[in-house]
């Protein structure tokens, strides 16, 4: 049995789930604490960049972990992409793919001088993709399953990153690098272009440019897959 899932903040709608787990991580909210919506307003992504999802179809989670271990964001994208199914894939730092279409983003945070880090994951579980705006018709995609299985998808997750939280640095790293989607492609970033050929210990995605190898810090960089 997981220590995650309790207590257990649920509400019909939220700005952002993240947010509202910040604030009862700030008042002392218990490690394992969860918060879950199944509807946000004003949820965010990763790079200041917004999170859309329709309304009802899609698991909106946040967990609050007290004590965070180090590589947090591998930590969670590995917990996801074996919650979303055996096809699912992670690309890098940790956008969830199936079908090379992104059905999971996470978002990992954690506030300088606090004990305290949010594991923020949306999950499109029901999907009607036609009901997403502009470019997400395109990237996104869904899990296809109906919208009664967010809940159990839900604690299945919260085992999956029960068991992920405790994996040592070199299985971890196995177990990401099983679901790398982008080894052997073409990366282009702000600085370069090059190769991927997976992640070091510390969670940073090398890149053969040719002549030399770059490890990419996720804080650091806007990554895109080149041709
Ligand atoms: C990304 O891919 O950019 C990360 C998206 C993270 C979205 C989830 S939905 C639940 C939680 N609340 C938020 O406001 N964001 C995260």
């Amino acid at each position: 049995m997981t220590k995650l899932g309790r207590p257990h903040l649920h509400y019909a709608t939220l700005g952002s789930t993240n947010d509202r787990a910040r604030e009862v991580a700030r008042d002392g909210a218990p490690h394992g604490s969860i918060v879950t919506a199944d509807n946000q307003t004003a949820g965010r992504g990763r790079r200041g960049r917004s999170w859309e999802s329709p309304p009802g179809q899609s698991l909106l989670l946040s967990v609050v972990l007290r004590s965070a271990p180090d590589l947090l964001t591998l930590r969670v994208a590995v917990a996801v992409a074996n919650a979303c199914g055996e096809d699912a894939q992670i690309k890098w730092p940790n956008d969830i793919l199936v079908n090379e279409r992104k059905v999971a983003g996470i978002l990992c945070e954690q506030e300088p001088g606090e004990d305290w880090a949010i594991a923020g994951i949306g999950i499109n579980v029901a999907v009607d993709l036609n009901q997403m705006t502009g470019e997400l018709h395109t990237t996104a995609g869904t899990l296809g399953r109906e919208q009664s299985a967010i809940g159990p998808l839900r604690d299945e997750l919260l085992e999956h990153l029960d068991a992920a939280l405790r994996l040592d640095t070199a299985e971890l790293v196995k177990q990401w690098s099983a679901r790398d989607a982008l080894t052997g492609h073409r990366v282009e970033w702000n600085g370069g272009t090059g190769i991927a050929a997976g992640i070091d210990s510390d969670g940073r995605l090398l890149v053969d440019s040719g002549s030399e190898q770059f490890a990419l810090d996720a804080g650091e960089v806007s990554l895109v897959l080149g041709a």
